[in-house]
């Protein structure tokens, strides 16, 4: 089964406003338009995962204004919350067409189970004690797990990234590494590539649509010049093969 990772996408309500952050200015419009462009390039998609962030600007237009970007992909696209969307948007306009907002999905041969770990007003992830007790029941299958959600659960080795990960880390891990079917997990925020084994879970970090920061820094550092997204092959015995796909930005 192929699946694509696009992450963090920070898109507004028009195509002219721009994300602007350490002295850097990006269209995300624009560099999204690249990406999309390459995916429709892509045969035999299974399936897109939005691992969060999506919109930059949380307002109602911005939602409408993704929604008709998300439509023109030719595969089922699943959506999930970061810290700077908001999740009942989300839920209303990127749950139509071929855009879903749900809990898990059971394919042929894998469960993916997808989780909101956006706490308003808060940067860093969190999940409640009710969403774990919910996360124990859905780990409940015979079929190998992908995880998706869009904070990093486990340290990233960057001082300022590894302070807004996930909160509740310890009891998420304590609790997925139970479960030997749980094979990765997969996660936006950090806008950078990542690919660790602990516990024999994969936790895979997939950079951004729009920019990316520097791996392994004390503070914030931008590198302007990537975008691109994480190619993931699903096969039915539990492997997955996977890489991040550069995309051109001068197209
Ligand atoms: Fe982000």
């Amino acid at each position: 089964m192929k699946i694509i990772q696009i992450s963090d996408l920070h898109l507004f309500a028009t195509a002219t406003e721009t994300m602007d952050i350490a002295g850097f200015s990006v269209n995300t419009y624009q560099t999204f338009q690249k990406v999309r462009h390459a995916l429709q390039q892509e045969s035999d998609i299974d399936l897109i995962i939005v691992t969060g962030d999506i919109a930059q600007d949380p307002s109602k237009q911005a939602y409408q204004h993704i929604a008709k970007q998300l439509h023109t992909l030719d595969a089922p696209v699943y959506c999930l919350t970061g810290n700077h969307d908001n999740p009942e948007y989300l839920k209303r306009f990127l749950n139509t067409g071929n855009l879903h907002s749900i809990d898990y999905l059971d394919t042929e041969s894998w469960r993916i189970i997808f989780l909101d770990s956006s706490k308003p007003n808060c940067v860093a992830g969190h999940f409640s004690d009710e969403q774990l007790a919910k996360l124990a029941e859905q780990l409940d299958t015979h079929k190998p797990i992908l995880i998706a959600m869009h904070h990093h659960p486990v340290p990233i080795h960057s001082q300022w990234m590894d302070e807004i990960g996930l909160q509740q880390a310890e009891k998420f891990i304590n609790l997925i590494k139970q479960q030997e079917q749980v094979k990765a997990v997969i996660f936006g925020h950090i806008h950078q590539a990542f690919d660790e084994t602990h516990h024999n879970i994969r936790f895979l970090g997939s950079i951004s649509s729009c920019l990316q920061f520097v791996a392994q820094q004390d503070d914030l550092v931008i590198s302007p010049q990537s975008i691109g997204y994480r190619h993931l092959n699903l096969q039915t015995n539990g492997n997955i093969d996977t890489y991040i796909q550069l995309v051109e930005q001068n197209n």
